[in-house]
């Protein structure tokens, strides 16, 4: 599989961005899915698992290096404790049935996120899924639960603070490298295309650092109906783009 270098963190830059790299995606629209049909959220929630097999899938498929996909936001916790519970309950049957066959696909499972806040059932159950599938070498799968850009950024500040602080590294020569690997993405490229269903336009606490020159998709279809199709619209949006990282069309164009 064509998996880039940590070196190549920032996306390549080109005229025909041709196929992202790195696909990260904001999941949302379940409850919205189950409210127009008189079911309850959670059968939202449900069918939405299914719609992440689909697109882990199809993702596999070509070849996509990077999957990043939002799960449970650091600000969620705020939903009905019924709702949350039975999040928890689906990510834990999913670490039950699913990781096997992801292993069995060659994909890499991680979760990013803040462990601490989660079930100790659940970080063990994830603990497994990462080691069974640490040497794969097909898709790498990052699924974000309890997950916050400001606390990813948080972190990286703290590694760094103490640093600082035991004398290994002086304030001024902090440099943007510094901060990268203090992330949860740390030594993978950053996104070359956000997803985002559910018609909503913002970012949410997502990826915050690591979008800075992500192309941006959003699209109404509510993450349930998000299929194979729904992707091949937003690859070919994506290719579509000029990525111009700074400069000018015209530069682009005589290279
Ligand atoms: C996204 O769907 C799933 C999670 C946030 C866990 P929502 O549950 O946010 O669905 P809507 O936005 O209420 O329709
Ligand atoms: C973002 O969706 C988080 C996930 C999809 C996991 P939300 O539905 O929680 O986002 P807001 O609250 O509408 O911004
Ligand atoms: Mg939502």
């Amino acid at each position: 599989m064509n998996k880039p270098s940590a070196a190549s963190k920032t996306p390549a830059s080109g005229i025909d961005p041709g196929l992202p790299v790195h696909v990260a995606v904001i999941m949302d629209g379940n409850g919205r899915w189950a409210r127009q049909r008189g079911m309850p959220r959670v059968a939202g929630h449900r069918k939405g698992a299914d719609a992440v097999r689909t697109l882990i899938r199809a993702c596999a498929k070509r070849n996509i290096a990077y999957l990043t996909l939002f799960a449970f936001s650091s600000e969620n916790w705020k939903r009905p404790k019924p709702e949350v519970q039975r999040l928890m309950e689906l990510f834990v049957s999913a670490l039950d049935k699913d990781v096997k066959e992801l292993h069995s696909n060659n994909v890499r499972f991680r979760v990013i996120g803040d462990r601490s806040g989660l079930d100790e059932k659940i970080v063990q159950k994830i603990g497994n899924g990462e080691l069974l599938t640490k040497d794969n070498d097909g898709l790498q799968l990052n699924v974000a639960i309890n997950y916050g850009g400001k606390w990813d950024l948080l972190q990286a500040c703290r590694s760094i603070a103490g640093r600082v602080s035991e004398g290994t590294l002086a304030a001024s020569s902090i440099q943007i490298d510094d901060i990268e690997s203090g992330l949860s993405t740390a030594g993978m490229p950053e996104p070359d295309l956000f997803i985002r269903t559910g018609g909503e336009h913002r970012i949410s606490n997502f990826l915050m650092w690591q979008l800075a020159y992500t192309e941006l998709y959003f699209t109404d279809v509510l993450w349930p109906d998000f299929d194979e199709a729904e992707l091949e619209l937003a690859l070919t949006s994506f290719s579509g783009r000029q990525r111009r990282f700074g400069r000018t069309g015209e530069q682009l164009e005589a290279n």
